[in-house]
């Protein structure tokens, strides 16, 4: 999966780039420290001209505080959204305020997920979870089409329940492939 990821990066060309739209989670990125990552600290230079977006139906599907510290950039993909057009490949990077839980969902797209800051635990198809935390190249959460999974988004120090607004959200990057012209749903 990710061969097909990386050959379609390979191959891009530049396109018309989107308007900005920031969203109010963008304002948790100045808590981030990039150190030493070219990827993060390219994204954080960024972030402020990106297209942020969220799934179409999250808002009316998940509680105000979720809401308001999430949001994602579509750095690849099909559709409109997307920094750059690509019919194969889907590529984003999100973020997520410390403290917050994505509940289960699913989608057609086979998916990785690579941590890029925060501490995120994530549990895929048969309830079999995992922690994953930045700094190692490919270390990714991986799960098929259709299968659910969930994540939880912790803060420094294993702080039970975070203040979004007091601690570094968290990053991800993450990539589809297969149907991947189909949102994500909750189940
Ligand atoms: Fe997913």
């Amino acid at each position: 999966m990710l061969g097909i990821v990386s050959e379609e990066l390979a191959r891009i060309v530049e396109g018309e780039v989107p308007v900005p739209e920031p969203l109010p989670v963008t304002r948790l990125l100045a808590r981030v420290d990039a150190g030493d990552d070219p990827v993060l600290g390219s994204f954080l230079d960024l972030a402020g001209v990106l297209p942020w977006t969220q799934t179409r139906v999250y808002p009316d599907a998940l509680p105000a505080e979720f809401i308001r510290n999430y949001g994602y950039v579509r750095l690849l993909g099909p559709g409109g959204g997307a920094v750059v057009h690509s019919e194969r490949v889907a590529l984003g990077v999100g973020v997520w305020g410390a403290g917050l839980h994505y509940p289960r969902h699913a989608h057609p797209a086979e998916e990785a997920y690579h941590v890029l800051a925060g501490k995120v635990r994530f549990r895929g198809a048969g309830g079999v979870s995992r922690e994953l935390s930045p700094g190692t190249p490919g270390d990714c959460a991986r799960n098929r089409p259709e299968e659910p999974h969930e994540l939880w988004f912790g803060a420094p120090g294993g702080i039970e329940k975070p203040d979004p607004e007091m601690y570094p959200p968290c990053v991800l990057a993450w990539a589809w492939v297969g149907e991947i012209g189909v949102d994500a749903r909750l189940v």
